[in-house]
């Protein structure tokens, strides 16, 4: 590692652990120095948590051809047509770089088993069993063990981007420079300085209460990015998994679409089928379908959660395909082999992102941001499922290559014209009331909840809005005051994403995909392929962006372009 700055300089810094962190990592020369971070444990992310596979058309050109058809079909027309031809394409690349590397899929090298999930044509996603991700983390991280260049370290959690015009160099062009980092060990916020940073932080579910991901998704690179004046688009697309198993005490556990792809069905308390009524591939239908179907169902009989059944396959298939699921079941007293699971929607992934070109660059310069996290144009209004592992390998090549040529093309980055500061926490104190935190956490994600679900209306829209901008005050202001931890922070972050999902769905006045409202019922073809994008203010109207004191920028505009 260079050393010649008072700070660590790393040739890349990035920000996250799973599947779209480790694989830039693994993809960078070992030449280059690279800090990888994990705000939590190494495998705190949702990667570990994935379950029904990676999307990969391995069956030659008619295959790829479907997939990419099924892509912008689920994703209502949106999706950036070249964009999805490019990741689909290097599909199978991909799963060979992972068989390369010795990750496990079920079936054999020759002769993958495939599966299927819905709104695919074919079976097309490769799997290992139900674990997938934690198959894959394990396949990454033992790789990344092996790279000498490459150092991981856990409870660093990332504050905000450090970049030139936050120092105040408002002439030059805006660029990256590092972060502010929280060690989570020592309560000790680090400078960390690099050529080129990565945001590979995940996505933001958890502003919402009721989530299948883990705690930490909550939006930090999104909101991180956006602070540092990079476009954020498409928030109004958060997807709502259809089957997350209805049971308190499994806080949020997914029963993977794989299972109705394998042939599960869905069916209401007394046993009968509905899908067939909302769309004619039924239970296979697209995720956004089938989440508003049973929504609309529970609120139509007043129920609780609807039931998905494949008890009918038999003990043998259901323990080789779904053995995490059906041991997970058999702990709350569900038998999957026996009897059907109830289940509910709930948050699943978030679509939109920070606006990213085809090497995952943002609008900052040496700022990239990967997987979920971006905007890569793949998804559109509705992410087809386990396309997202693929993107996120697909991305993390695509990132870990551009920097190699700028860095071995040696690109003049000149130095940057003021030292960068250390973090400043002397005017603020120790928090007094850590109850304003969880409260306003518990707030905040039950008025998204509430006014920004599966179903929405103007009116709960602009409720939403309201509460949020009271609550972005107050966080701000708690910020402003008071020493950083990992809550405020997380809370800081998930306030502002908050803040851009309900902009841009105010800001789209009609139903796509994941965006239902009850006042625009319809799909305007107009707004067929317009990207919802919000703007920040540029840095010079903010003045400077620093330490504790730091000032977010409002929303101008939540607009079409
Ligand atoms: P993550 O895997 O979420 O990793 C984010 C990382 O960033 C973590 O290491 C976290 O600690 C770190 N981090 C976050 N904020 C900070 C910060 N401020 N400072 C430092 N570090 C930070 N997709 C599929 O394609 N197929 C599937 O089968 C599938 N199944 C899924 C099942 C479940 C239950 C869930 C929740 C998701 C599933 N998805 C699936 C979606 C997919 O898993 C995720 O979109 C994908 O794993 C995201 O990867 P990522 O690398 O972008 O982020
Ligand atoms: C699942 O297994 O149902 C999740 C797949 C995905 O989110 O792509």
């Amino acid at each position: 590692m260079p050393n010649s700055s008072p700070h660590p300089l790393f040739d890349v810094l990035i920000i996250g652990s799973g599947a779209a962190g480790l694989s830039a990592a693994l993809r960078l020369p070992p030449s280059l120095s690279v800090l990888l971070l994990s705000k939590s444990s190494i495998n705190a992310g949702s990667t570990p948590w994935a379950q029904g596979g990676i999307a990969a058309a391995l069956g030659g050109i008619e295959d790829i051809e479907q997939h990419i058809q099924d892509t912008i079909r689920a994703g209502n027309e949106l999706p950036d047509a070249a964009v999805v031809q490019r990741v689909v394409r290097a599909g199978a690349e991909q799963i060979d770089w992972l068989l390369s590397l010795g990750m496990p899929f079920s079936g054999d090298s020759n002769q993958l088993h495939l599966t299927r999930e819905g709104g695919h044509g074919a079976r097309r996603v490769a799997h290992a069993a139900d674990h997938t991700g934690r198959t894959l983390m394990e396949t990454l991280l033992e790789a990344v063990k092996a790279r000498s260049n490459i150092t991981v370290q856990e409870q660093k959690l990332a504050v905000d981007l450090i970049t030139t015009h936050k120092l105040g160099a408002l002439d030059a062009p805006n660029r990256c420079l590092g972060a502010y980092v929280l060690d989570l060990t020592c309560d000790t916020v680090h400078t960390v300085r690099a050529d080129y940073v990565i945001l590979a932080t995940g996505g933001a579910a958890k502003a919402y209460l009721y989530t299948t991901n883990p705690d930490g998704s909550t939006g930090d690179g999104i909101a991180m990015g956006w602070r540092a004046g990079c476009r954020v688009a498409n928030m109004e697309f958060m997807q709502f998994h259809p089957t997350c198993l209805f049971e308190a005490r499994a806080k949020s556990f997914l029963i993977s679409e794989a299972v109705r792809g394998e042939g599960g069905l869905l069916l209401l308390p007394d046993g009968t089928r509905f899908m067939q009524n909302y769309h004619p591939d039924a239970e296979l239908a697209p995720r956004d379908v089938v989440a508003r179907a049973i929504d609309s169902e529970m609120k139509r009989l007043g129920i609780d959660c609807v039931y998905l059944d494949i008890s009918f396959k038999g003990r043998a298939f259901i323990e080789e395909h779904f053995p995490m699921i059906h041991a997970r079941c058999l702990q709350y007293g569900y038998d999957m082999t026996t009897q059907p699971l109830p289940v509910v929607p709930a948050a699943h992934y978030t679509c939109g992102g920070i606006m990213v070109d085809e090497q995952g660059q943002t609008d900052l310069d040496c700022l990239y941001a990967i997987g979920e996290t971006s905007h890569t144009g793949l998804h559109g209004a509705n992410r087809l499922a386990s396309n997202s592992l693929l993107e996120c390998l697909v991305y993390g090549q695509a990132c870990a290559q551009h920097i190699a040529s700028r860095h071995s093309a040696k690109e003049n980055l000149s130095p940057s014209p003021l030292a960068v500061p250390d973090w400043d926490d002397s005017q603020v104190t120790d928090a007094d009331e850590a109850v304003i935190v969880t409260h306003n956490w518990d707030e905040l994600r039950r008025a998204m909840w509430d006014y920004v679900g599966i179903v929405r209306t103007t009116k709960r829209l602009q409720r939403a809005a309201h509460r949020i901008s009271l609550l972005r005050r107050e966080i701000q202001d708690y910020y402003a005051h008071f020493r950083v931890s990992n809550n405020l922070i997380e809370l800081r972050n998930l306030v502002d994403v908050a803040d851009l999902i309900v902009r841009a769905a105010l800001a789209r006045p009609e139903s796509r995909g994941l965006h239902y409202t009850r006042d625009f019922p319809e799909s305007d073809p107009k707004l067929a392929h317009i990207n919802t994008i919000c703007t920040p203010i540029p840095a010079e109207k903010l003045g400077c962006e620093l330490g504790i004191h730091s000032v977010t920028p409002d929303m101008t505009h939540a607009n079409k372009t």
